[in-house]
């Protein structure tokens, strides 16, 4: 750790680990609920499950994009953060906002838009909080002086994301203004803005843990940017088929979004080439197995999967269906979770010195533990949604009889899920198990190495 200030993402990194553990809870008991009987039918029923599920892993998803950026600032800017005790007050509001909106979903106080079904008290703290965040960001450039490109794109990915959630302050009584507007914050958000802010931490690992050259990364940063806009602000009208908007919206939305797929391809070129080219200069190969392995399941998540029910043709059979599920979960987890859990694990070492910087067996078991569950799920709610598509909408049969048919689909989904939960517990006892210690160190910039001089405790 350079500067002291850093020493603020590791209380947001736990933060997210325990949402992140509250996240998986849920989501087992929305998959329970598919095999049944359920006992919990009238207490928490499967749609206030499942919106805690979605809820939380947007909140730790959040949280991480905020720790992580508290974390790389000062060392882009070479400068402390603005202000400390601001980062704090914002970490704060941010949690008694998440904690009390979940504990509102339980008495079903919500707005039921899909993702975005916080009450509005909790939306205006949601904003005042992004506000706080990033004046504290952009105060610690202008204090510095020192803006590198990498910031730079994520930085705009950070700011996009709040001036994105503001049209979810809105509210509309007819249902497809309400949906047309909630797509310019979802869509727009995870395919678009989103991508920018995994795209910055992406550059920034990999000029770190690679020794790539910081001008050849940033350039190709530009262009992966480029690629993200040029598909994908149209891109949104993959959501805009059958919703009561005007028909042209279908090849519009057909032809972009199935272009988008083109800048995940330049996003796990630029990883995997990185690393080709400039070996592995850092230690931490647990972080670079996390960075790799986000941008390549980026590209199967969301480029393949994504592509996979996109066109109106494909999509009019399997929208809103388990298919939805299978890519929504292979494309969260690929370019988001594993983003934040790469930052983690680059991080993690320098804020408990007593942890093993090439990371612990426990952290490898956790990586592939949580890999191969993940692919499991995405396999089990691919075939499930196969298997609906075709009695529900080919054959005619009524959704529940569809669904007891694809029961043993669900059974493995639980138990691929298992196996992923182990990976996820592993991953936070190991966050856990080594108390932090925030000591400075000099280092030279990117790669080289480092040797104490101060030890300073936060
Ligand atoms: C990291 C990027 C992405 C993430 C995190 C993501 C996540 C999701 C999620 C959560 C949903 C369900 C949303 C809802 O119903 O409220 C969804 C829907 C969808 N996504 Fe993505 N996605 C990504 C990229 C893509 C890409 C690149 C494509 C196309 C090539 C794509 C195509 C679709 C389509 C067509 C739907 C609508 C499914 C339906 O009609 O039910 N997505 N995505
Ligand atoms: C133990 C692990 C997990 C289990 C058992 C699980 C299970 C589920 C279930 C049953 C649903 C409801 C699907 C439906 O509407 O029919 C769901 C929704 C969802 N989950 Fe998970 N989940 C898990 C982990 C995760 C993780 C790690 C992520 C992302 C990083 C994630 C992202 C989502 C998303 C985006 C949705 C909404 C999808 C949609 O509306 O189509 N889940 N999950
Ligand atoms: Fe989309």
């Amino acid at each position: 750790m350079r500067y002291k200030s850093q020493s603020v993402a590791y209380w947001y990194f736990a933060v997210a680990m325990v949402l992140f553990g509250l996240q998986i809870v849920f989501g087992l008991l929305s998959a329970a609920k598919y095999l049944g009987p359920d006992p919990l039918l009238y207490i928490l029923p499967f749609d206030v499950t499942k919106m805690i599920h979605t809820n939380l892993l947007v909140v730790w998803v959040l949280t991480g994009f905020m720790g992580a950026t508290y974390w790389m600032i000062p060392d882009e800017s070479r400068t402390e953060i603005y202000s400390v005790k601001l980062a704090y007050i914002q970490l704060a509001l941010w949690v008694v906002m998440g904690l009390t909106a979940v504990i509102g979903y339980l008495f079903r106080y919500g707005t039921g838009n899909k993702l975005l079904e916080q009450p509005l008290p909790h939306k205006i703290i949601i904003v005042i909080v992004m506000l706080m965040f990033l004046y504290n960001v952009v105060m610690t450039i202008r204090k510095s002086g020192r803006f590198t490109t990498t910031e730079g794109v994520l930085l705009l990915g950070v700011a996009g994301a709040a001036v994105l959630y503001l049209p979810s302050l809105l509210h509309f009584d007819n249902y497809t203004v309400a949906i047309f507007y909630r797509w310019w914050t979802i869509h727009l958000w995870v395919e678009g803005v989103w991508e920018m802010i995994q795209g910055g931490f992406l550059a920034y690992l990999l000029i770190r843990l690679s020794g790539a050259d910081r001008e050849v990364m940033e350039k190709w940063l530009y262009v992966i940017v480029g690629l993200v806009f040029i598909a994908g602000i149209l891109g949104t009208a993959h959501h805009y088929y059958w919703v009561g908007v005007p028909t042209y919206w279908l090849p519009i939305g057909g032809f972009f979004s199935a272009l988008e797929p083109v800048a995940l391809i330049a996003m796990a070129t630029y990883a995997y080439s990185a690393i080709r080219r400039s070996g592995m200069a850092h230690p931490n190969t647990l972080a670079l197995h996390w960075t790799v392995g986000s941008a390549v399941y980026t590209l199967f998540g969301a480029g393949l999967l994504g592509l996979a029910h996109t066109w109106p043709g494909v999509n009019k059979w399997t929208h809103g269906t388990l298919i939805t599920a299978m890519h929504g979960h292979a494309a969260f987890y690929g370019a988001y979770a594993m983003i934040v859990l790469a930052m983690i694990s680059y991080a993690l070492p320098a804020m408990s010195p007593s942890r093993r910087e090439q990371g612990t067996s426990i952290g490898y078991w956790s990586f592939w533990l949580q890999l191969a569950g993940m692919f499991g799920m995405t396999l089990s709610f691919a075939t499930a949604g196969i298997g609906q598509v075709y009695l529900e909408r080919i054959l005619g049969l009524g959704y529940l009889d569809a669904q007891l048919k694809i029961q043993v689909h669900f059974l493995m989904l639980i138990a691929t899920a298992t196996l992923f939960s182990i990976g996820v517990i592993l991953f936070i006892i190991d966050f856990f198990r080594h108390a932090p210690r925030f000591e400075i160190t000099t280092e030279s910039d990117d790669v080289t190495r480092t040797s104490p001089v101060s030890p300073i405790r936060a």
